[in-house]
């Protein structure tokens, strides 16, 4: 008889047939199913020899195959299919069994599962995988959640088939319920607003000093060099350096309208429900969707006629003010991603370990970087705080690009172009760094039109002007 495998794997499209192959190249036995049964014989065909894979054609066939309690992980489609594909195993499984999803889930549907499956004795891990087919392929980014013990059963197979940064996994138990997916969608948001800072340095490369994108590819492969070093940049000068079919930079024939599959938007609106300040990545998301507006914004640009600036001869000042813009709005992006995860523990008591997520994050995912490294460090000695600007290494960063900061988002306002995620980085660094900002008047404004209150300085309390009455101030 053949020897049950260690784990299966239900959906064969590009990520999960990798993350099959990942695991069975590490050594492991992997069932694997999908519903087209072609996908199977053409993985098994193709690479039946990495390892000791065991196909199905049915799912009785295919639970059966594996070693109890059964870990399965299923790569489908983020949605119904997932709701769809656990109903299909139910019937087959058996109690302790472990469903893992690995796709980009909503985490409050991965609370809804975790604690549908548990009323029925199956544990269920929601898994966010970072890394793309590469990844999934090479070594990812892996963050589960779900109950410790089901953890324990994948622990030895995911932590062998993630990345490994200096000896250690980029793969570590988030915490219960919807955590993991959690996690990687603020991951996704980080991301987000990575992609548009990246965007928008390149935009003013070209349009203020008008390099073409082979000259840019050489800037963002300088920046490897420093506190940029991360997969994006280094990817940011492959596309840019990349010439198609006609001869011309690829970049320049690609449509400028940025698609989105949710988990960026997601993030926006958790931060929103948390009241938490995300506006890196929030702008991100409304920038990606102005992009989208395609012919409203060639009817605007002829609506708005703005001169083309005139192109000026770029200095390596030029070059390193907009890097040090890059680099601090970056540290603002973060800062504030932490800071969601921060209340985003507290609210749901997920007791986050931050430290870690930096950790396993700096390999394997779409942002790692060697940036993440700083995080951890703050993490692991305690001195993280709050917010991660306030912390010695992010302040003094912070501080020294400031002057370059603010000179790149004057001109570009100057220039007329936009840089949404630069200015709202800067105006959110503003009103952080001012004890005593604006708001009091809005407190006044709040309490004239709707007797909402406003508290004091001068003494405790909450009061309330007469504002149409005698003008007299009472306690609330
Ligand atoms: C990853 C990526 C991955 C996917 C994004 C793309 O971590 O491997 O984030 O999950 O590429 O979901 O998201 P958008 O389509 O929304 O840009």
């Amino acid at each position: 008889m053949q020897q049950l495998a260690d784990i299966g794997v239900l959906g064969l499209a590009v990520m999960g047939a990798n993350l099959a192959r990942n695991a069975a190249r590490k050594g492991f036995g992997v069932a694997v199913f999908n519903r087209n049964g072609a996908r199977t014989d053409e993985l098994i065909g193709e690479h039946g020899s990495e390892g000791r894979f065991t196909p199905s054609k049915t799912i009785p066939d295919f639970v059966a195959s594996i070693a109890k309690p059964r870990a399965i992980i299923i790569m489908v489609k983020a949605g119904q299919p997932v709701d769809q594909v656990i109903e299909e195993l139910l019937p087959h499984l058996e109690t302790g069994d472990i469903i893992i999803d690995g796709g980009n889930s909503l985490y409050t549907d991965t609370n809804r599962r975790f604690h549908y499956l548990k009323e029925r004795d199956i544990k269920f891990i929601g898994m966010g995988v970072s890394g793309g087919e590469e990844g999934a392929l090479e070594g990812p980014s892996m963050m589960p959640g779900g109950t410790r013990e089901a953890y324990a059963r994948i622990e030895p197979i995911v932590t062998k088939m993630a990345a490994q940064v200096d000896g250690e996994p980029c793969c570590a138990y988030i915490g219960t319920e919807g955590s993991g997916h959690y996690v990687k969608m603020v991951h996704n948001g980080i991301e987000y607003a990575d992609m548009q800072l990246i965007t928008e340095a390149y935009d003013l490369f070209k349009t203020v000093y008008g390099l073409e994108a082979p000259a840019i590819a050489d800037i963002f492969a300088e920046w490897m060099k420093g506190d940029l070093d991360s997969y994006l940049i280094d990817i940011t000068s492959a596309v840019l350096r990349k010439i198609d079919s006609t001869g011309k930079p690829l970049v320049d024939s690609i449509v400028d309208e940025a698609e989105q599959k949710g988990t960026g938007r997601w993030t926006a609106q958790s931060a929103l429900d948390l009241g938490v300040p995300l506006t890196s990545i929030t702008e991100a998301v409304f920038a990606r969707a102005l992009s989208g507006r395609r012919a409203q914004r060639a009817e605007a640009e002829k609506l708005f006629p703005h001169a083309a600036p005139a192109k000026r001869q770029i200095t390596q000042a030029d070059i390193d003010a907009v890097k040090d813009a890059l680099y601090a709005s970056k540290i603002v992006a973060y800062a504030q991603g932490f800071e969601h995860l921060t209340v985003a523990s507290e609210q749901f008591g997920w007791d986050l370990k931050l430290g870690e997520v930096a950790s396993l994050w700096r390999g394997g995912c779409i942002i790692r970087a060697r940036f993440l490294n700083r995080i951890r460090d703050a993490y692991d000695a305690g001195v993280a705080g709050p917010n991660l600007l306030l912390q010695d290494y992010f302040r003094d960063a912070v501080s020294k690009a400031e002057p370059n900061w603010r000179k790149v988002v004057g001109l570009a306002i100057e220039q007329g172009i936009p840089v949404p995620a630069f200015s709202s980085s800067i105006a959110y660094y503003d009103g952080l760094r001012r004890a005593r900002g604006p708001a009091n008047l809005l407190q006044g404004l709040r309490d004239y039109f709707g007797a909402h209150t406003y508290g004091r300085l001068d003494k405790p309390g909450k009061f309330h002007t007469r504002w149409s009455q005698d003008g007299s101030e009472i306690d609330a």
